[in-house]
């Protein structure tokens, strides 16, 4: 019974040791390289412990290149190209990828090149000569590697980024087996971690891959295989393990092609936080706005830093509970998209309140929103990309100001308003829900503010308590001879209201908001049947007027989040709510005592399921060029020096 058991086995692990010869990763050992950080022409690399695919070397070949740690920098080119294409390919390279320079082509292996040694050419005119080995392993992608001399192992590069904005608490790589592992680099930077973006070069969007090569930020609420995660949270971090799984939201990116490169930043317990005084357990992250200074709003503030700070990254995924993507993508100029409720499963993702809770997209580029949402959407989203929409002919505004007086952001958003009915042929009219509901909600209901003035507050308290803080309680006075864990102080205020509440409170507020949601999805947004319209209207309120809040400020103390506001709509209804950054107004900062710009941006709500009739209306928005592109930097306009940031970025 145990010999030809035994014989299996040992066979298993001479495989295994075969495919692992990489002196990075002979994990059957029990020693496993984590990685090596290099720095090659003043630009700092990580290279990746999982090669992608090995070259058979002559060892005395490439004699000229650089050595590090037994690595040569090396290029590979897949593309059937004649010698004379190549610099025209590097340029190009050089413009669509941050990884690749010119340093790494002083060996180059070329694809379909049948010279079986090694030649010498001067590829780059006036540069230095290269050294060409042709090459017969199709599976490498073309881009710049490490290649270890020892063993011919191709490994991908990482360019490494300082987080300044410290937006993220880890950053990350995924290994051959699909679990998270901390990516081993630090570069220099003042208390911030270091992130790597593996080379653009390597990847090819396709049907099946519309989001390859997609450079994604995951907020430390979704969990991933093999990564332990806070919730804003030390003594949760410390208390529970690294997840055994990636939930379906996030698989869901990373099947379609995303990278992540690291968990990002949220309030605690995904609960409104405001900096600096509320964010006690981690610092919050920096809005590269105006002054540097301002609020980055919450929850998902490491997303929102993030995107409008670094260009290297793409894509960042966050939630919205009551505003948590939409109070970020507001404050820093991007568009941001609270999608309609259940369109994917949460599963591995910490709630706040399943009722209300939605994943959604902080993002500058709406084309790349439309293939995010698909992905992560799946059929629940219809795209309207490839359609003609005919879009709703009325549009409603809420609180809009009557004209813009003196008022910057009130001219942006008066001028936004006539484009959109310019671009729609849509008329305009103003929308006072409190008015409507008096008129045509349930007779003898309360006015509205008072209504639904306990909804939320009621809602996100009482699920919370239940699926995440007593659980965790539990768990932490067992582990600490009863002990409770620290908790900031608005999840702790907030959770102390919910215990106040009983059972048949929170039932009554239930129905409150079913009942407001039928009124609201028959008589003001109602879906059509026309698939290319969706919507029977266009609703728009006011995101953000590019006033200063600055994170110097001291604040009152947390209290409950009570009242109705229209920014609650969208939680009650279920209807998809996404900002557009519009533009932005100067004032003058109390920090830096000059104007600086801060971003001005409005909600756009449709019917519920009419995510992808707001994503055409920002694309064709973008094509009108009444609406620019988010930039990173001080200004989304112009882009421009984050104030903080004294050497540039
Ligand atoms: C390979 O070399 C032969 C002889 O020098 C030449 O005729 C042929 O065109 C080469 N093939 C490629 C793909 O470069
Ligand atoms: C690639 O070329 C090397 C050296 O010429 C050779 O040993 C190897 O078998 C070739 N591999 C393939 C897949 O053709
Ligand atoms: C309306 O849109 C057209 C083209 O789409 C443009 O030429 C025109 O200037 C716009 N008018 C206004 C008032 O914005
Ligand atoms: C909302 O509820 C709070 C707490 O009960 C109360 O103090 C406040 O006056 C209420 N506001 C309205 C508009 O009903």
């Amino acid at each position: 019974m145990s010999t030809p058991r035994r014989s299996v086995r040992s066979l298993g692990l001479s495989i295994l040791s075969l495919v692992s010869l990489s002196s990075l990763s002979t994990a059957s050992s029990g020693l496993a390289g984590t990685g090596l950080s290099v720095v090659f022409n003043d630009v700092y690399y990580y290279i990746s412990p999982f090669p992608s695919g090995r070259v058979p070397m002559n060892p005395k070949s490439l004699s000229s290149v650089p050595t590090v740690f037994g690595f040569k920098p090396v290029t590979v080119i897949q593309d059937a190209i004649a010698e004379s294409e190549i610099p025209d390919l590097f340029t190009k390279w050089a413009a669509e990828d941050d990884v690749f320079q010119t340093a790494f082509t002083q060996a180059i292996f070329l694809a379909g090149s049948n010279q079986t040694c090694l030649t010498k050419r001067e590829i780059i005119p006036g540069g230095a000569t290269s050294s060409i080995v042709g090459l017969n392993v199709t599976t490498v992608p073309s881009g710049p590697y490490f290649l270890e001399m020892a063993t011919g192992s191709l490994h991908p590069v990482s360019r490494l980024y300082e987080d300044f904005a410290q937006a993220f608490l880890q950053s990350l790589i995924r290994n051959p087996e699909g679990k998270f592992q901390p990516m081993s680099a630090q570069i220099p930077g003042s208390a911030s971690l270091t992130i790597g973006v593996p080379s653009r070069l390597y990847f090819t969007k396709t049907a099946a891959k519309p989001l390859a090569g997609v450079r994604l930020a995951v907020k430390d609420i979704y969990r991933l295989a093999g990564v332990k995660g806070s919730n804003g949270n030390r003594a949760w971090y410390d208390l529970y393990p690294a997840s055994t799984y990636t939930g379906p939201a996030i698989q869901r990116l990373i099947d379609a092609g995303a990278i992540v490169v690291g968990l990002q930043k949220t309030s605690q317990f995904a609960n409104g936080e405001t900096a600096t005084a509320d964010w006690v357990d981690y610092h919050s992250p920096f809005n590269p706005r105006g002054d540097g200074y301002q609020d980055p709003s919450s929850s998902s503030s490491g997303a929102g830093a993030s995107m409008g700070s670094y260009d290297w990254l793409d894509l960042a995924i966050g939630s919205d509970t009551g505003g948590s993507i939409r109070g970020p993508a507001g404050v820093q100029g991007l568009f941001g998209n609270r999608p309609s409720h259940g369109l994917v499963s949460l599963d591995n993702v910490m709630p706040l309140a399943p009722t209300l809770d939605t994943p959604g997209f902080l993002i500058r580029d709406p084309y790349l929103w439309d293939a995010a949402n698909a992905a992560l959407y799946g059929s629940n989203y219809k795209s309207l990309v490839s359609a003609t929409p005919n879009y709703p002919k009325t549009i409603r505004t809420v609180s809009f100001p009557a004209s813009a007086g003196t008022s910057a952001s009130s001219k942006i958003l008066l001028d936004f308003v006539s484009a959109l009915a310019n671009l729609t042929g849509a008329t305009v009219k103003p929308l006072t829900l409190a008015t409507e509901w008096t008129a045509t909600g349930p007779a003898g209901a309360a006015p509205l503010s008072q209504y639904l003035n306990t909804t939320y507050p009621a809602i996100i308290t009482k699920e919370q308590i239940k699926l995440v803080r007593d659980p965790f309680y539990g768990d932490y006075a067992a582990a600490n001879g009863g002990r409770l864990p620290f908790i900031n102080p608005v999840p702790l205020s907030r959770w102390g209201y919910g215990d106040t509440l009983s059972e048949e409170q929170l039932q009554a507020q239930y129905t409150a908001r079913e009942t407001f949601m039928g009124w609201f999805n028959t008589e003001i947004l109602a879906p059509v049947a026309d698939e290319t319209q969706c919507s029977s209207s266009i609703v728009l309120y006011i995101g953000s007027t590019g006033g200063q809040n600055p994170r110097n400020r001291y604040g009152s103390a947390p209290g409950v989040p009570f009242g109705f506001s229209t920014g609650r709509v969208s939680p009650f209804t279920e209807v998809p709510d996404s900002v557009f950054p519009l533009g932005e107004v100067s004032s003058t900062s109390s920090i830096t005592g000059k104007p600086e710009p801060l971003p001005v941006a409005v909600d756009v709500m449709v019917a519920k399921g009419c995510d992808g009739l707001l994503v055409r209306l920002a694309q064709d928005l973008v094509k009108a060029g009444v609406i620019t592109i988010p930039k990173t930097g001080a200004s989304g306009k112009t882009g421009g020096k984050i104030l903080l940031k004294a050497r540039g970025f």
